[in-house]
């Protein structure tokens, strides 16, 4: 794999899907790494990331050159690019000019090198940083500068080391992409060869043996990754795959009967649906505060999915084949925060995963531990899932139950519903699903307002549009949609949700406003 090593900010990640982006197979290892543990990885070329500290403070993390004489490719990145200036003899300044957000870097008159090639002169790249490389290590040639900045990029190219002062993995730097890919397929030469096709062969071909002629339980949550999950097991091991969805009544409108109806026609998974909305409604009265509404569904969640798993482990057992496996849906951004992609993953304590009683002893399958977000979908298209559940949007375990601002009741569940789905078919129809990361829709349910309609005053509730952008919903900036899209939202949901008579939109970035309202 090409190993991105892992200086503490938020792009390791970033960094990590951009080169699978370029069918090249990447994993993230922690900086605490030795060089001698992470070449024992046989890594096929590297990349230090990004982080926030200065290379000279005491106890900041640092490289020895032994790791650029290995005849590795590396490619440094920010402070992976200080770090390379300082292990081989360059220096590190602050300087007191700071770099933040858009900067114009030009190309130096030493010309463009390896992985500046094919990219212009000037270009706009996106910086973050204090410090600064003043001086290249002997034998690098300096390839761009700023104005602030003497060395923004260097290379040596018989050694095959490389850095960047800004990061090419953000979307706002212009040419990042072809500048990641520049260095993997002419700096490291590495061949692009990972696809999404090789991903599922062999996923069934590690379940198969890890699953044997055993039996598997998978609970589905109505989302993407528990959804793909189970049709990666479905495909290995066909009906000895039991799925159960709790219904806990909260979903948007549609979602349980998709489930039931497209998913299950388009894998033949074997599903047992439990409806329990009438616990969680009761559970949910009189409720307001939000972290009592999150642990009062929690804790039925709890309840209602291990009802339904015995049902479905004692139906199974009938033939002596007990259950023994349990499959989740955990991705690689989860195994990577817990603890860096080596030994078990906790088991996510979300609720819409499916708490274990603790007297079970499952062996879980994980069949999408390698993968981000965007690699499970195209392996979900791949399987031939339906759209309306491989494109769906990230959505709460809590569901709907948090995005009512005040009690929960079914009245009010069914217009938020009506008001939701609304506002999703008309994002689909703008072709606008793949700029939004999620839009929430929240009802302020004990807010009222005067309005007019036809000759009557009315005296309804507002919705809020909450449509977000974000890479990870860690951060995230709020939507520029379309004017006449947001006309069209709002002139839909008022004339056709009786009880609403004013939609508002939410133009809070993430910090300070959550994603969701509660
Ligand atoms: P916030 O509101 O914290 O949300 O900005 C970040 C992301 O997490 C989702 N979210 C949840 N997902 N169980 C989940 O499975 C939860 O309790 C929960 N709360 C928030 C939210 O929709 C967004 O994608």
């Amino acid at each position: 794999p090409v190993l991105v090593v892992d200086y503490g900010a938020q792009y390791a990640q970033l960094i990590a899907r951009r080169v699978r982006e370029a069918n090249v197979y990447s994993e993230i290892v922690p900086h605490t790494w030795s060089t001698e543990k992470i070449l024992q990885r046989n890594p096929a070329a590297l990349i230090l990331s990004g982080g926030p500290a200065s290379v000279y403070a005491p106890g900041a993390p640092q490289r020895d050159a032994e790791l650029f004489e290995a005849g590795v490719p590396v490619l440094g990145i920010c402070y992976g690019f200080q770090i390379m200036a300082n292990a081989l003899g360059g220096t590190v300044e602050r300087t007191g000019v700071r770099e933040y957000g858009a900067t114009a870097a030009s190309t130096s008159g030493d010309g463009v090198g390896t992985i500046l090639d094919g990219t212009p002169d000037v270009q706009t790249v996106w910086m973050s940083h204090g410090d600064s490389v003043t001086a290249a290590p002997e034998g690098f040639t300096t390839l761009a500068t700023t104005e602030g900045v003497p060395v923004a990029a260097f290379e040596n190219r018989e050694r095959r080391l490389y850095g960047v002062q800004w990061h090419p993995e953000v979307k706002h730097s212009a040419y990042g992409q072809k500048i990641l890919e520049n260095f993997l397929f002419e700096g490291a030469q590495l061949t692009p060869t990972w696809s999404t096709g090789n991903i599922i062969e062999e996923q069934v071909a590690a379940i198969r043996a890890q699953v044997g002629d055993g039996k598997a339980l998978c609970g589905l949550s109505g989302g993407v990754d528990s959804a793909v999950a189970a049709a990666l097991v479905q495909r290995a091991i066909g009906d000895r795959l039991t799925c159960v969805l709790v219904d806990h009544g909260l979903m948007r409108q549609d979602e349980v009967a998709q489930v039931e109806k497209d998913y299950v026609a388009a894998t033949g998974i074997k599903l047992h649906v439990a409806r329990e909305q009438d616990r969680f409604l009761a559970a949910l009265k009189g409720v307001t505060d939000p972290e009592t509404k999150r642990k009062n569904i929690g804790r039925e969640f709890i309840r209602a999915f291990e009802a339904a798993e015995q049902k479905v482990l004692s139906d199974e057992a009938q033939d002596g084949q007990p259950v023994r496996f349990l499959v989740q849906g955990t991705l690689y951004p989860d195994v990577v925060e817990s603890g860096g992609g080596e030994g078990a993953a906790n088991i996510k304590s979300h609720h819409n995963v499916g708490g274990l009683p603790e007297d079970l002893q499952f062996e879980l399958v994980e069949p999408l531990r390698a993968l981000f977000k965007d690699e499970v979908r195209a392996v979900g298209r791949e399987l031939g899932l339906p759209e309306n559940i491989v494109g769906r949007q990230p959505f709460p375990g809590p569901g709907l139950g948090i995005r009512i601002i005040g009690e929960v009741t079914e009245e009010r569940l069914d217009i938020l519903r009506r008001a939701d789905a609304i506002a999703r078919e008309e994002l689909t129809r703008a072709g606008l699903d793949d700029d939004v990361w999620q839009m929430p829709v929240v009802l302020l349910a004990d807010v009222h307002s005067v309005g007019v309609q036809g000759d009557g005053r009315t005296y309804g509730h507002p919705v809020v549009l909450r449509p977000v952008s974000s890479e990870d919903a860690m951060t995230a900036d709020w939507s520029r949609l379309p004017s006449e899209l947001l006309a069209r939202m709002s002139n839909r949901i008022t004339n056709e949700v009786e009880e609403i008579n004013r939609v508002v939109l939410d133009v809070t970035s993430k910090p300070p406003g959550t994603i969701e309202w509660e």
